[in-house]
């Protein structure tokens, strides 16, 4: 089982970022971050890395003149870390397909919804004006589209009737702090592949003896 350096992207509370860093330290997730990467500067996630000793790095994209010179810079911290994976974790960019390809490694997302209903922005709203009963969280390969890539691992959640953005965002959140260190542990046990659109998890469902 190979131990997974993690580089985590985020743009501001960083509570995913947090819920890595506790499964880690409480030894759930054979994997560590060792860098977190911002793009901006008053970020809680940078704060929550500082406060574990880890390497915090704001990388401000209005140093750079296009996206993909900032992304560069992105992949050069990167790339200086050693990075065995990349968590995006409320990371509110759109990275380019330049990024995924230079990143030469899997990067991984998660996102409010039940995917593939209601990517992008605003999920959880989206969720409830949708009129739905249920809606979760998703943890997926990133691609070159927008919250699009092969399905990793999926949580459901009740959604009541009473529900606002909020409280709806925050019973998704507390499934999304179980999930995603969830699928890096898969990862780092080496039991997931892609087939196609499926990701294929080895010794799912298959019973022990
Ligand atoms: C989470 O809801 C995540 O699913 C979405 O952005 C939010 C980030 O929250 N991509 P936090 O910064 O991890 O607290």
């Amino acid at each position: 089982m190979a131990h997974l350096r993690l580089a985590v992207l985020a743009s501001g509370r960083g509570s995913n970022l947090q819920a890595l860093l506790d499964a880690s330290e409480a030894g759930q997730m054979n994997a560590s971050v060792v860098v977190v990467i911002s793009d901006k500067e008053k970020a809680q996630a940078l704060e929550r890395a500082r406060k574990h000793g880890i390497s915090a790095v704001w990388v401000n994209p209005r140093d750079y003149r296009g996206k993909e010179d900032f992304e560069a810079v992105l992949i050069e911290v990167i790339k200086g870390h050693k990075v065995d994976l990349i968590l995006l974790a409320g990371f509110m960019r759109i990275l380019s397909s330049y990024f995924v390809r230079q990143a030469g490694i899997p990067i991984l997302n998660i996102h409010p919804s039940l995917l593939p209903a209601f990517p992008g922005l605003n999920a959880q709203k989206q969720a409830i004006d949708y009129g739905v009963r249920y809606s979760g969280c998703t943890v997926h390969f990133v691609d070159e589209g927008v919250d699009s890539g092969p399905i990793i691992l999926q949580a459901v959640v009740p959604v009541f009737p009473d529900d606002s953005e909020e409280t709806l965002a925050m019973r998704i959140l507390v499934e999304e702090h179980k999930l995603y260190p969830q699928a890096v542990q898969l990862l780092s046990e080496g039991r997931i592949r892609c087939a196609g659109r499926k990701v294929i998890i080895s010794g799912e469902g298959e019973v022990d003896g």
